[in-house]
């Protein structure tokens, strides 16, 4: 008897921790500040109203399988043209090496020369074996910010790479990253490419959407 009793008190402790946990967890979540603009990049400009349909594509720059769904999904977009809005969204994978310094340098990019910034993340696209595994394995993070600074400097323009660098240590564009972040395991984000589709989410997985997928996907909802 006595046994369970203290048995019951391990319970009732237990179940006291949970909440307090439960309660720790909701704090925390209390303390995301709000950004002050959305998050993303839109692509051409072509900001979403309620006539379009509107994408949104979590990529993470240095991963293969982002790199391997934009090809299709941009000829889609340029197919239908005005009628769908694209924004994308980094979404840094924990285990992708350089993943977040490179999600930042989109970032960066957009701030000093916003028309830029898909041409940093194609160019990500077509040189990631150089920003992780054995490529960077044994170099510093100096080293590797400053490759990936010159890396963003030479697609937006040469003469940005002081404003590149000196944008790597504002910690508005760390804040930013992180903001790109969030909103991603706020949307559930859970991988990449990840899309959603006028705010809900693809069932496919996104990265076996090739071009004729794309065009089943978006053809019906302008024939609505
Ligand atoms: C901004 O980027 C665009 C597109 O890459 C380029 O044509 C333009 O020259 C750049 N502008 C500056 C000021 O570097
Ligand atoms: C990376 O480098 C190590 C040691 O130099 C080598 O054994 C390994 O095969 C390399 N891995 C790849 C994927 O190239
Ligand atoms: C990295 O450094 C270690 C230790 O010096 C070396 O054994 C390894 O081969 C290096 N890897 C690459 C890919 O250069």
């Amino acid at each position: 008897m006595e046994f369970l009793k203290i048995q019951n008190y391990n319970t009732l402790m237990t179940m006291k921790s949970i909440v307090l946990l439960l309660l720790c967890v909701v704090r925390v979540n209390a303390q995301v500040t709000l950004p002050s603009r959305q998050d993303g990049f839109w692509y051409k400009n072509r900001i979403a109203d309620t006539e379009t349909i509107l994408i949104e594509a979590f990529f993470d720059p240095l991963c293969p399988d982002s790199r391997d769904s934009w090809p299709p999904l941009k000829l889609a977009i340029e197919h239908y043209g005005s009628r769908v809005s694209l924004v994308v969204h980094p979404f840094p994978l924990p285990y992708h090496d350089n993943a977040f310094i490179s999600s930042r340098a989109l970032h960066i990019s957009n701030q000093l020369n916003s028309s830029a910034t898909y041409r940093l993340l194609e160019s990500f696209f077509d040189h990631q074996g150089k920003f992780y595994g054995n490529a960077t394995i044994n170099l510093s993070r100096s080293f590797v910010l400053d490759k990936i600074a010159r890396f963003t400097a030479k697609s937006i323009g040469n003469s940005h790479y002081a404003a590149v660098k000196s944008a790597f240590t504002d910690p508005k564009t760390d804040h930013a990253t992180r903001i790109s972040f969030k909103y991603g395991c706020i949307k559930g984000v859970y991988g990449t490419p990840f899309f959603f589709v006028n705010g809900f989410p693809l069932a496919d997985d996104g990265s076996t959407l090739d071009y004729n997928k794309w065009r089943k996907i978006i053809h019906p909802l302008l024939k609505n």
